[in-house]
């Protein structure tokens, strides 16, 4: 089985529901603890053997590469003061990763961020994450999508079990009856009473490049290219399995999973 070594994170949305901090901080920059958001996906990407990520940000998120830079000045600085533990966390993904970068010029949605990482991606599977998924857990979720992939050898998305009353937030899993990890569809934020089952899409895939394809032919959906559109086309034609993960996952695109996902972190990594 290949390994898979690329991801894709596009965060070039506008953050509208966390406006008007957006205007100055992107959403995957806003910090849980003393981290931002997407440090932490990057880290989690890096345990499970992932070398070259593209970043899909828009022009007004120039801080990101700007924190993905080494900064020699404050190296030296801590350095003096004796902190080699803060300058190793400054520097872990920096000195391990290669970070690419591609600007997507308009908000176009999540289905144009994406494509546009076409050409860095090339013919092979590759990873996604949404850079407002936050994960609490012993194993890192990339790792644990991995697993997943290695087993089925298909399409993957990956999934946490979420309250009922949680439902009519995400994308809801239907499920095979005689394969409960075969996914034969996604809901659109179901009615609880509606929701074919329990597992939400947690912001994360492993695909394969036929999805680029896919991505081509999507329409437009009230002004943005929406990414599910081109798995729903992509479901009819390859298998998609689940990646279930034990790690609890957090929304911090919305105001309740920010709150919640500090909450928790305060206590699980503090
Ligand atoms: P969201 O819909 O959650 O993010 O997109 P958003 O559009 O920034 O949020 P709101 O609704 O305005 O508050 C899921 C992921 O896709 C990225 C987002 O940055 C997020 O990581 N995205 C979305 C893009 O990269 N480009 C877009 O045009 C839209």
């Amino acid at each position: 089985m290949k390994k898979i070594t690329k991801l894709v994170i596009p965060v070039a949305g506008l953050g509208t529901r966390f406006l008007p901090v957006t205007k100055a901080v992107p959403k995957a920059m806003m910090p849980i603890l003393d981290k931002p958001v997407l440090q932490y996906l990057l880290e989690d990407a890096l345990r499970s053997g992932i070398t070259d990520v593209c970043i899909v940000l828009n022009h007004d998120q120039d801080m990101i590469r700007d924190y993905f830079t080494h900064k020699p000045k404050l190296e030296e600085k801590l350095n003096e003061r004796g902190k080699n533990k803060a300058i190793e966390t400054l520097n872990y993904v920096i000195d391990h990763m290669n970070i690419h970068y591609i600007y997507q010029d308009e908000p176009l949605g999540s289905g144009h961020a994406i494509l546009l990482a076409k050409d860095f991606i090339g013919n092979e599977p590759f990873m996604v994450m949404y850079g407002d998924s936050f994960f609490l857990g012993k194993y890192p979720i990339t790792l644990e999508l991995q697993k997943a992939y290695t087993q089925y050898n298909c399409n993957i998305i990956g999934a946490s079990e979420v309250e009922l009353q949680e439902v009519n937030k995400y994308g809801m899993l239907i499920l095979d009856e005689g394969d409960e990890d075969r996914i034969l569809g996604i809901v659109e934020k179901p009615a609880l009473r509606e929701t074919p089952s329990l597992l939400a899409c947690n912001g994360t895939y492993i695909l394969n490049p036929s999805i680029f394809k896919e991505l081509e032919k999507i329409k437009k959906v009230s002004d943005e290219y929406l990414f599910t559109d081109a798995l729903f086309r992509l479901m009819r034609k390859e298998e998609f399995y689940v990646g279930k993960t034990d790690s609890v996952f957090y929304d911090i695109g919305n105001m309740n999973g920010y709150v919640k996902a500090q909450q928790d972190a305060y206590k699980v990594l503090k």
